[in-house]
C-alpha cells in the first residue's frame, strides 16, 4: 500500500514535469534556462525501473496517458533535434533527409557538403554502397545531392536484414549504439564523426588541410 502511493506520487511529479516541458516546448518563450533536464532525464530512468518490476492494473489508464504524453514530449524533441543539426546546412543545397533506422553523419568544408548514410544494426542498405561511402552536395554537383534513390533528398534507404553486406563496414553504427543512442553520447558522436572525416580526408585529398574548418553533425531517422 505504502509502496503503491508513493509510485503515484512519483507518477504525478513525473506527469506534471513532463507537461511542463511539453509546454516550454509549444510556448517558445517560456522559461527553457531553468527547464531541469537532467533532473528529467534521471527521474524517466528511475520511472521505466519500477515499471519493469510492477505495473498496477488499477492504473492501466494513468499509464497509458502517460505513455501518450511521452509519446508527444519525443516528437517535440526529435523536431527541435533535427532543427540542432539543419541549422548549419547548406543555403544552396536542400537539407538531406536521414534514413529510417539509421541516419546521416554529416560534414560541411569549404562550402561543400558531405553526407555518410549509416545504418542501425539489424539493417542494411537498400543498394550496394561498398565504393560510395558517402554523397555530396556543392558547386561540382551543381546543388543537387548526389544520390542512388530517385526523388531528391533521400541519400540512402536502411531495410530490415539479418545480415549487413551492402556497405563498407564503418557505414553500420556498432551493436548496442543506434543512432539515436550515438548522438545521446558525445564520445560516440565525435568517434563516428572522425571516422567520416579520416574517409573524407582520404578521398577528397584537397579537404585534408581545411579540415579545422568542418561543422559537423548527425541527423538521425526517425
Ligand atoms: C550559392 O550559389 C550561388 C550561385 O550559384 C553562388 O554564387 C554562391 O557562392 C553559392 N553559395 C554557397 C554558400 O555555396
Ligand atoms: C558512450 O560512448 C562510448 C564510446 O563509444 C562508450 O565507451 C560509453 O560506454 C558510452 N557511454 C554510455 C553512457 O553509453
Amino acid at each position: 500500500m505504502k509502496y503503491n502511493s508513493h509510485l503515484l506520487w512519483r507518477m504525478l511529479f513525473f506527469i506534471s514535469a513532463v507537461w511542463l516541458i511539453t509546454d516550454f516546448i509549444e510556448a517558445g518563450t517560456a522559461d527553457c534556462k531553468n527547464a531541469e533536464l537532467s533532473d528529467l532525464n534521471h527521474q524517466v530512468k528511475r520511472f521505466s525501473q519500477c515499471f519493469l518490476e510492477m505495473l498496477p492494473d488499477d492504473k492501466r489508464t494513468e499509464i497509458n496517458s502517460l505513455a501518450w504524453s511521452l509519446q508527444q514530449v519525443l516528437d517535440r524533441l526529435r523536431e527541435v533535434q533535427g532543427k540542432a543539426c539543419k541549422a548549419f546546412m547548406p543555403k544552396n543545397c536542400s537539407v538531406p533527409e536521414a534514413p529510417k533506422n539509421g541516419g546521416l553523419v554529416c560534414v560541411s568544408i569549404d562550402s561543400v557538403h558531405y553526407c555518410k548514410p549509416m545504418c542501425n544494426q539489424g539493417y542494411d542498405f537498400g543498394f550496394l554502397r561498398r565504393s560510395r561511402v558517402y554523397e555530396k552536395c556543392g558547386a561540382s554537383t551543381d546543388y543537387s545531392w548526389t544520390t542512388q534513390l530517385v526523388g531528391g533528398n533521400r541519400l540512402a534507404d536502411c531495410i530490415s536484414s539479418p545480415i549487413a553486406v551492402s556497405g563498407v563496414k564503418s557505414a553500420y553504427f556498432p551493436t548496442h549504439m543506434c543512432c539515436q543512442q550515438t548522438i545521446a553520447n558525445a564520445t560516440a558522436e565525435s568517434e563516428q564523426i572522425e571516422i567520416f572525416l579520416r574517409e573524407l580526408a582520404e578521398a577528397e585529398k584537397d579537404i585534408s588541410q581545411k579540415r579545422e574548418m568542418a561543422i559537423d553533425c548527425i541527423l538521425c531517422g526517425n
